[in-house]
């Protein structure tokens, strides 16, 4: 008889043999939590396809930045539902420094110093559109230059008033090195950009949408967001907003492009994020709630691909369930 000289199995056998050979791990300084904050008071209400997660008024919202630093999370990217009212074409409300982000972020950083507050740069919650960008009614299309710089005030406005790093996510051409440029001749050398460099224009932000009261009013946003079909083309972008400033690359969605989070964190030497978008949480939610996936499991199944893949941050709506899991295991880690 035979017998296998290597035995796979003695480096699976117990736990801690496991975690000795384990090559990746999670850990909550890696998570960026996503906020969702509505004007008004008293507000915690449930988004209907994001079972467990809320949109807060700012009142509320500080319970729950307690709750995430209180688990470890060091970072959290705001984004705002603002009434229609505050829309228009042009997206003039989003520089506008008493709007509900910028009071948002004032608030946050004055109870929590130390926190990275990130926002994110686009024009779909200011856009009687629903579009990132600035539409030419008439051509319907949506402008590129014009909207950079609309971005660029809004960004400006959102880094006066304290956030430490912008995540633009509206995939105009440019607006990596026109942000750059903006914040040097401004003062703001210590400010971050986390850029999104291979958004795709996929069908997982549905919830996200509801959540913001964002989707589009016409047509779709293929005619900027990435074509699914195309890899290569993701470090295309990657490169370009290296190249013109970006101080972290970002793959969005997480786990349908983990080839693409493979080829970024292979190409560059730039930190990679990753994105696991509302569709991606929504997904995992109703399949548990069904009882035909475990939860707990699936959520950190899904949240080690993205280290493996190569990511070093991630942005996810499990964030703060994950951190609790991660220090109740490995609390002195
Ligand atoms: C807005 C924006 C979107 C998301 C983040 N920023 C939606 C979109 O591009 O339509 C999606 C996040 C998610 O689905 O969790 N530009």
């Amino acid at each position: 008889m035979s017998f296998p000289n290597q035995r796979k199995r003695i480096n699976r056998a117990s736990s801690a043999v496991r975690n000795l050979v384990a090559e990746t791990a999670l850990h909550p300084h890696d998570f960026i939590a996503p906020l969702f904050i509505e004007d008004g008071e008293g507000i915690k209400s449930e988004i209907p396809s994001m079972p467990g997660y809320f949109r807060y008024s700012l009142d509320t919202v500080m319970g729950e930045v307690e709750e995430l630093v209180a688990v470890g999370i060091q970072s959290v990217l705001l984004f705002v539902k603002e009434g229609d009212d505050k829309k228009d074409n042009t997206g003039a409300y989003a520089s506008n420094p008493e709007g509900l982000m910028q009071r948002s972020i004032r608030a946050i950083k004055a109870k929590f110093p130390d926190l990275l507050v990130m926002t994110d740069v686009a024009l779909d919650p200011y856009s009687s559109y629903g579009h990132d960008g600035i539409v030419d009614v008439e051509k319907g299309e949506i402008v590129n230059d014009e909207t950079v710089e609309a971005l660029v005030k809004m960004a400006l406005s959102h880094v006066e008033a304290g956030a430490d790093w912008v995540a633009p996510s509206d995939m105009m051409d440019g607006r990596i090195g026109a942000l750059r440029q903006a914040f040097n001749e401004h003062g703001y050398t210590h400010k971050g950009i986390l850029a999104y460099s291979a958004k795709y224009a996929s069908a997982l932000y549905g919830p996200f949408r509801d959540a913001l009261d964002s989707a589009p009013g016409f047509g779709d946003k293929k005619t900027y967001q990435m074509d699914p079909r195309n890899r290569k083309e993701g470090l295309d972008e990657a490169y370009l907003d290296e190249s013109e400033g970006a101080d972290m690359l970002m793959v969005k969605p997480g786990s349908f492009y983990l080839d693409v989070v493979r080829d970024m964190s292979e190409a560059s030497n730039l930190p990679v994020a990753v994105y696991q978008v509302s569709g991606e949480y929504a997904m995992i939610k109703a399949a548990a709630e069904k009882g035909w996936l475990n939860e707990h499991d699936i959520m950190l199944e899904s949240l080690i691909a993205f280290k493996r893949a190569g990511a070093k941050v991630i942005l996810t709506y499990f964030a703060k369930e994950a951190s609790k899991h991660l220090i109740k295991n490995y609390p002195n880690s």
